[in-house]
């Protein structure tokens, strides 16, 4: 008998149910990711859950594997991806194909003061690390520049929590727009190397609020990061991984944080803690991972088999590690298993020109008198490059941000393919010995015959160009130990002046993630903070001495004349490095320029200082009108000329200063910036919306963001500590 057509309707219909039934939602990527996460979940056997949340390498953690859901593979971050280590090891594992693009070090970004290089930066590391198949990039990192002693500070975005704030959104939508979770770290007040594991940090609600979160908030709420990494240092009695009121009632709570919180690497201490307060995924806990009966292999990790053998006891709810799970599910499938997810790409020619043109825009011109600088091509027959990191690898060292790279172009490179081979003599001048990690040992190279030897080099010569400044030496710019003075050290300071009195033509570039003291300072005309400058250092440099690229960059954080003019240097060892593992923040909100203003201590160089080969005028500043409700935005316009013969670029800084607050307020604080290229004699009208909502201080009492009414200058400034223009407006309830 034929079937009849309703039969085949029949048929065709309930097969087609049949095939949609048989796709699980949590595989079908056109499903919203929260159906895919609970179905995924509710697949999940309690082993399979409790296996996700901890490490089953050095960087990886397990997926479901009977439910075809991927493992979550981290990796270093920020300033490049890591080379593949061992699997149980620290140590690199030799593969070929895993050579990076550095970037320049975040101190550099945030020195561009210009948040589309920030965007770029996130896209391009981003797509590196797509490429190189993570989940998630180990970065950004925006712990505030307290002082200039962090071994750290290199790795973050300076002292002020604006611009760290402005500068970290679009590194992260960048980085994720490639399918790659960012991981900002590391959360919370982890401004120090020394004893960070131990030391218990004391802050009053404002400067939490006002100083230390700003950053971390706006990468959660505007960048809308998937992960955040707690930090080993304890808050308030807690280890930060494990901090209850960071992690569930700000980030969680407070600020609907749905990604996933992610420790340090051994920074989780105890399983009660990492379940109930807020930890999401363990890492690091220290284990060779290859014994069962040893100190602690995977499975014996605070959130492994002591979690579920309490899970299974009843002392801990389920609803809890379905939250965990949850997360760690939604990272996956915004990851690993986005059906949008694109290729990426490593190393590519697009790469090399980002990390060029940010390391471009973060160099600071910080003095330039007698037109030393730019020194055209073809200026002088004799240049002498002195200094030792003009020919060290700047990308070694360092600590986690090491970099196993494809290339670097060093200063020296750099300068002799500008110049040429014929121009430029080299003298190293100093030896720093050995790098990474381990205490340095004394270089083998005699102190004084380098000295002697670059001084005749100088000599000689037209102009010298010294290079020098930190490194990635552990007690220099590194991770696990802070520096132990402010000075330049291997008698850069003694080498400086030697030189400067045979040939007071002499640029000193600085290349370092934070500021040194200058004793030489008055005896030199030149002066450039270069940073770490990644992959194109050497070739960026070159660019900006030479002229061919007008240098743009601003400080973004102040340089100290000397160690005890630091706010928190000043109130002694419990302030900083800590007592008896106590550490109270005594300078409170009065960090970076809100501390030398209010004090009237002038720095060496303020925060937000930084020169061009060109002038620019300023023009008068004006606002939409002369009083504002607290919901209100504030038009501010002025224009802004360039003076002078080249094209070159200048950031605005608009701080506000509030005239009679009835609580204690930094004399400035920054609200907006606006970085601006002009074409030599070209004007343009700068337009900065000011929303008045933000310039509430954090009130104790209330526990809440308070506008108060009353009179404001709006400061219209080319640094902190160069203010141009000033507009007074009021604000009214
Ligand atoms: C660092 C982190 C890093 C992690 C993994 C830790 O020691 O503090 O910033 O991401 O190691 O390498």
């Amino acid at each position: 008998m034929k079937p009849s057509k309703i039969t085949i309707l029949f048929f065709i219909m309930s097969s087609l149910t049949v095939g949609l039934a048989q796709k699980p939602v949590y595989l079908d990527s056109n499903q919203p990711i929260e159906k895919r996460v609970q179905d995924a979940l509710s697949r999940m056997t309690l082993e399979e859950k409790v296996d996700m949340l901890h490490a089953q390498s050095k960087f990886s953690s397990k997926g479901v594997p009977r439910l075809g859901i991927p493992e979550v593979w981290t990796d270093d971050g920020p300033h490049g991806i890591r080379e593949e280590v061992f699997w149980d090891k620290w140590i690199g594992a030799g593969w070929t194909n895993d050579s990076c693009t550095a970037f320049p070090a975040l101190t550099s970004l945030a020195a561009s003061f210009n948040p589309e290089m920030a965007l770029l930066y996130g896209i391009s590391i981003g797509e590196e690390a797509r490429y190189r198949n993570k989940s998630v990039l180990l970065g950004p990192g925006v712990n505030i520049y307290r002082t200039p002693l962090n071994g750290r500070n290199f790795e973050y975005m300076g002292e002020d929590p604006y611009l760290s704030s402005r500068m970290v959104v679009p590194y992260i939508q960048g980085v994720q727009q490639n399918g790659v979770a960012a991981c900002v770290k590391h959360f919370a007040l982890n401004n120090q190397e020394d004893n960070r594991t131990s030391i218990d940090v004391q802050v009053s609600e404002r400067a939490l609020y006002e100083i230390y979160l700003p950053a971390f908030k706006a990468a959660v709420q505007e960048g809308k990061a998937w992960s955040i990494m707690g930090s080993y240092n304890l808050f308030r009695g807690q280890h930060c991984c494990t901090n209850d009121l960071l992690l569930n009632k700000i980030l969680k709570q407070d600020w609907n944080f749905n990604g996933v919180v992610i420790s340090d690497w051994g920074g989780t201490h105890n399983t009660e803690q990492a379940v109930l307060n807020g930890l999401d995924l363990e890492m690091g806990t220290s284990t060779d991972g290859l014994t069962t009966d040893g100190t602690a292999p995977y499975s014996e990790y605070y959130m492994a088999n002591p979690y579920l053998k309490n899970l299974k006891s009843g002392k801990y709810d389920v609803k809890t590690l379905d939250d965990k799970v949850s997360r760690i599910l939604r990272l996956i499938f915004r990851t690993t298993m986005s059906a949008d997810r694109p290729f990426g790409k490593f190393v590519s020619p697009e790469h090399s020109e980002a990390a060029r043109k940010i390391a471009e825009q973060g160099i600071v011109l910080l003095k330039n008198e007698k037109q030393t600088l730019p020194i055209p091509v073809g200026k002088y027959k004799k240049i002498a490059v002195i200094g030792e990191n003009a020919t060290k690898s700047l990308v070694i060292g360092g600590g986690s941000s090491s970099l196993k790279v494809a290339y670097e172009v060093k200063p020296l490179e750099g300068l002799i393919a500008k110049y040429g081979k014929d121009v430029i003599s080299f003298s190293s001048g100093y030896a720093s010995g050995q790098s990474e990690y381990v205490k340095e040992t004394k270089s083998r190279l005699n102190k004084d015959s380098l000295l002697h030897a670059a001084v005749e080099v100088a000599k000689n010569a037209d102009v010298v160009i010294y290079i020098g400044g930190l490194n990635k030496n552990y007690l220099q710019d590194s991770e696990g130990g802070d520096r132990k003075s402010m000075a330049l050290p291997y008698g850069q300071d003694q080498l400086i002046q030697a030189i400067q009195t045979v040939n007071k033509n002499i640029v000193v570039v600085l290349l370092s993630g934070n500021a040194v003291e200058m004793p030489w300072l008055g005896q030199v005309p030149a002066l450039v903070q270069g940073w770490y400058l990644g992959s194109e250092a050497g070739n960026a440099l070159a660019n900006i001495l030479s002229g061919e690229v007008n240098p743009s960059g601003k400080l973004p954080f102040s340089f100290p004349k000397k160690l005890e003019d630091n706010a928190a240097i000043s109130f002694g060892a419990i302030s900083y490095p800590g007592l008896n593992g106590k550490e109270e923040y005594k300078e409170d909100i009065l960090v970076g320029y809100r501390w030398f203003d209010t004090k009237k201590i002038a720095p060496q160089f303020a925060f937000g200082h930084g020169l061009s080969y060109t002038t620019f005028e300023y023009g008068k500043a004006t606002t939409d009108k002369k009083s504002y409700a607290t919901n209100d935005t504030v038009k501010l316009t002025l224009t802004l000329k360039n003076t002078g013969v080249l094209k070159g670029a200048e950031t605005v800084q608009i701080y506000i200063s509030a005239l009679k607050p009835s609580v204690m307020r930094p004399i400035k604080e920054l609200k907006a910036f606006s970085k601006t290229e002009l074409d030599a004699s070209a004007s343009r009208q700068i337009e900065i919306n000011l929303g008045v909502k933000d310039w509430a201080f954090y009130n104790e009492k209330t526990q809440s963001w308070e506008v108060e009414a009353g009179k404001y200058n709006i400061l219209v400034g080319a640094s902190s500590a160069d203010i141009r223009q000033k507009v007074n407006v009021e604000i009214t309830k």
